[in-house]
């Protein structure tokens, strides 16, 4: 088989990356390793920055999004006992957050793909790349048993963090960066209406906890836990009372619900560079990941995966070249914005452990400032709904 750009992984990044070039009379193939179901039951972060929203639309892909999708104007920080609410928009001339889950998102690129009628085949796990240095780069994969090639012109490896793309690159051409946090998330979804209208941070002596939500009957709730937690020794009541104690304030109520779903994931901060070797680009997790708290996963993914685009656009459009040498430079730059937000955020609102009373005076102090500083609120709230010059 043989296609322009081939692309492994049918995530966000690899999905939005199909529609762009689609859109633009480039030819792709996508090879997913999972199946379809498994994608879209996936359960991610939910989002979306306001350039992100603008670009699904432009995309033709935006149209649930628009219908379903909460516009959220501000978000609360809370601590010692009291919400502070930073009004995004008023601080950003206008910029909203769409709150929309990943996993809706991930529904609606593959229905778009499949009414194209273009090739986003399944349980197609992608084993390796070669001639990455030539201009004939290959993708082999394995598809109902049998291992097959797929010759391109560009590989996109968009296969997420455990991927095969990153690990292909030869020694010696990687830098890697990371922090390992020490703490986890355990996250629930519950069906029952959020109890709040916009998402809440709150920073407690008990640990961290976070509200969210997905849909007006869905709410998407976190707390703070060990990175290797045990869900065992979590029944559902035991969340709720820890979810009530870290986000208790005067005269509001948590509704609970029956959980639908639950899990634990760790946190860690991770950057490789440059994306790019040869006609191999990586996009999205398979190059970087950020600790959720500042939700900047998904949208870093999507504006890595608009310059990809562009560059290739403008390439195939010209065999104008300067793009595609940019691309990994240009991504790294906003790159290292969301990796020092996500890691800013998280460590204002986290509770170390071991932490002493000083640590914790030092995070209460930060947070006044924050939500008392109009200067300061403004440099949350720009990062917060996606800066448009990094
Ligand atoms: N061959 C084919 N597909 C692969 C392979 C492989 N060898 N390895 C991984 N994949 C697939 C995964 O099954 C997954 O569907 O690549 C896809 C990668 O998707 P994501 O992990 O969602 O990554 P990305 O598209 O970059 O989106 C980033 O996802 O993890 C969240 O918080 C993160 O919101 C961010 C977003
Ligand atoms: C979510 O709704 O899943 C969510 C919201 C905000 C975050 C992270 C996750 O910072």
């Amino acid at each position: 088989m043989r296609t322009q750009v081939g692309i492994i992984g049918a995530g966000p990044a690899g999905l939005t990356l199909g529609r762009l070039l689609e859109n633009a009379g480039v030819e792709t193939v996508v090879l997913e390793a999972r199946s379809r179901e498994y994608c879209e039951a996936r359960i991610r972060a939910g989002v979306l920055e306001q350039g992100v929203v603008d670009l699904f639309d432009e995309a033709g892909v935006g149209e649930r999004m628009r219908r379903e999708g909460l516009v959220h104007h501000g978000i609360s920080l809370q601590f010692d006992g009291e919400r502070h609410r930073i009004p995004m928009s008023d601080l950003t001339g206008g910029r909203t957050i769409v709150v929309y889950g990943q996993t809706e998102v991930t529904k609606d690129l593959i229905a778009a793909r499949v009414a194209s009628g273009l090739p986003l085949l399944f349980e197609a796990e992608g084993v390796g790349v070669e001639a990455l240095e030539t201009a004939r780069p290959a993708i082999r994969y394995r598809h109902g048993g049998v291992e097959q090639t797929l010759e391109c012109d560009v590989i996109a490896a968009c296969d997420g963090f455990h991927g095969i793309g990153r690990q292909s690159m030869p020694a010696g051409v990687l830098r890697e960066f990371s922090r390992e946090y020490p703490y986890g998330w355990l996250g629930i979804l519950a069906a029952v209406a959020p109890s709040v209208d916009e998402v809440v941070y709150s920073h407690t002596e008990r640990g961290f906890a976070l509200l969210s939500m997905r849909s007006p009957t869905r709410s998407r709730y976190y707390l703070q836990c060990a990175s290797n937690e045990d869900l065992a020794a979590w029944p559902d009541e035991r969340i709720w009372e820890e979810l009530r104690s870290r986000t208790a304030v005067d005269g509001w109520t948590l509704a609970e619900g029956p959980v639908l779903e639950k899990g634990v994931t760790g946190m860690r901060s991770y950057v490789c560079e440059p994306l790019r070797h040869g006609r191999l680009f990586l996009a999205g997790d398979a190059a970087h990941i950020v600790p959720p708290t500042g939700a900047k996963g998904l949208n870093l993914a999507i504006q890595d995966v608009r310059l990809l685009g562009e560059a290739l656009v403008r390439w195939y459009e010209s065999r104008d070249d300067s793009l595609l040498e940019a691309y990994s430079d240009a991504c790294l730059r906003r790159v290292w914005r969301c990796e020092h937000f996500s890691w800013w955020m998280t460590t204002m609102l986290h509770l170390p452990p071991g932490a002493d009373p000083f640590d914790l005076q030092l995070q209460r102090s930060q947070l006044r400032y924050v939500t008392t500083s109009q200067a300061q609120a403004r440099a949350l709230a720009e990062n917060y709904v996606g800066l448009e010059r990094v």
